[in-house]
């Protein structure tokens, strides 16, 4: 079992990172690995403990659960190709003088994110980054593997955009990485539409499957993205440990 450091605080086990030998005797091994491994992460100030399994892996999925780790992000995929036929009118992709917008767009959702119950504080300079990551899919080749879609009202407001580009993992699979659509537009099927879009568009090109990851806790986007066909097929699990100063210490 071994840890990347993604922050001064915050350590990631990733899929690769860990193994054990099946039986009985499996969570007794993880938890000696991770009793190690978390001696060396807490003494080093890294108190978020993040780990990545299969859902398939149930035996590992228990064993992190009693090791204290909750589900915490799901990554999910569906056939590509499965979108209407039809496209809505709304969805068009992205133009470079739609980037502020974008911009502002990507802010609600990372607004969202933080209210409860997934109280997600976004990364420093996260919105810089979106822009710069908006700025390549538009400078991409058009015919390429990167996509940024958005969907516009009829009066030219755009209410909602979807970013893919091809899953770092899996080469048979494209990845939607920022979704969202402004609140006074939800549920009127806008993100059903972007979705279809972003599926017949990654199966023209040769992809299998469609994936999206999101936020186990997000009452939206976890019915969304379930209800429109994706199976989780991973999760992030996630432990904080408390190391408040002790009374009178
Ligand atoms: C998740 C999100 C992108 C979905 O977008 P959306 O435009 O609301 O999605 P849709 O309108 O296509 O579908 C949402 C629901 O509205 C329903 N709906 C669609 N059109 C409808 C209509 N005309 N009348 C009534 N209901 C409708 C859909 O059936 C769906 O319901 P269901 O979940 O029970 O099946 C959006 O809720 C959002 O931006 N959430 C906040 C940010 C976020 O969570 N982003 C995703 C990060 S991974």
């Amino acid at each position: 079992m071994a840890a990347s450091s993604i922050s001064t605080r915050k350590a990631r086990i990733r899929l690769e990172q860990h193994a054990v030998v099946e039986g009985e005797q499996a969570h007794q091994v993880r938890c000696a690995l991770y009793r190690a491994l978390s001696d060396q992460l807490v003494s080093s100030g890294a108190v978020v403990h993040e780990v990545d399994v299969l859902v398939e892996d149930e035996d590992a999925v228990d064993s992190f659960a009693r090791l204290g780790f909750g589900i915490d992000q799901v990554k999910g995929f569906r056939p590509a190709g499965s979108g209407s036929a039809n496209h809505d009118s709304r969805v068009r992709r992205a133009r470079p003088e739609d980037i502020p917008r974008l911009v502002e767009l990507a802010d609600e959702v990372l607004r969202f994110h933080e209210l409860p119950p997934m109280w997600q504080q976004p990364e420093p300079g996260v919105l810089a980054m979106v822009e710069a990551g908006c700025r390549r899919a538009l400078a991409a080749d058009p015919d390429g593997p990167h996509l940024l879609l958005v969907a516009q009202e009829p009066g030219g407001q755009i209410v909602g955009l979807m970013q893919a580009a091809p899953d770092r993992r899996s080469a048979d699979a494209v990845t939607i990485g920022l979704a969202g659509v402004t609140q006074q537009s939800r549920s009127t099927g806008v993100g059903t539409a972007l979705l279809d879009a972003v599926s017949d568009w990654s199966a023209g090109l040769g992809f299998a499957r469609c994936g999206a990851g999101w936020t186990s806790a997000n009452p939206l986007s976890d019915r969304f993205w379930r209800g429109r066909g994706m199976i989780a097929r991973s999760y992030r699990m996630a432990r904080v440990i408390d190391r408040r100063i002790p009374a009178g210490g």
